[in-house]
């Protein structure tokens, strides 16, 4: 069980990352060629295709990482438990900053543009970045863990 529970986080943690990788090292470069109104509106259809397959993947992150930090005893020991706290946090942010860029900033920079518009780009770039750092800060979080659990 042990092993299932790992194995999907780490699936899972492959897919948020290189899903929002992706977006950022391609799909982001691609569009600084396109006319402002264009480019937002590229990245909101391939946002609206993404969201369901990264919330999901963020869902089951969640799931199988409450799971496994069980399964080593929470934060009973003091290495893993502080290791725990700030992944815990990071995550936390990592869900509030990208939730507010999917949901709230980048649709209505969207409609803004669709009814003709210029609105600010700066809160939807600003939370991008910060949602990739997080993004970045969390799997290093994990990977810490592990060698907290394997004694390293
Ligand atoms: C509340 C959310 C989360 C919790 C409680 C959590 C907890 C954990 C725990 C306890 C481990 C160690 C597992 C073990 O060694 O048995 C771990 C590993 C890991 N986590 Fe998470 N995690 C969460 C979210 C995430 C997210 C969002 C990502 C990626 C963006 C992520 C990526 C990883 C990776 C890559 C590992 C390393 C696995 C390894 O080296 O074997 N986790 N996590």
């Amino acid at each position: 069980m042990e092993l299932l529970i790992d194995a999907l986080h780490v699936l899972a943690a492959c897919a948020w990352v290189g899903g929002s990788v992706t977006i950022v090292a391609v799909a982001v470069p691609y569009g600084r060629g396109l006319a402002p109104r264009e480019r937002a509106l590229m990245l909101a259809e391939i946002g609206r295709r993404w969201r369901p397959i990264g919330w999901s993947a963020l869902a089951l992150l969640v799931v199988t990482g409450i799971a496994a930090a069980a399964e080593h005893g929470g934060f009973a020991d003091a290495r893993f438990g502080r290791l725990l706290v700030a992944k815990v946090a990071v995550v936390g942010a990592l869900l509030l900053v990208t939730g507010l860029h999917d949901f709230v900033v980048a649709p209505r920079l969207r409609r803004g543009l669709a009814a003709g518009k210029r609105p600010s780009r700066r809160a939807t770039v600003a939370l991008g970045w910060a949602s990739l750092l997080l993004t970045l800060a969390a799997p290093v979080l994990g990977v810490a863990l592990a060698a907290a659990v394997s004694g390293d």
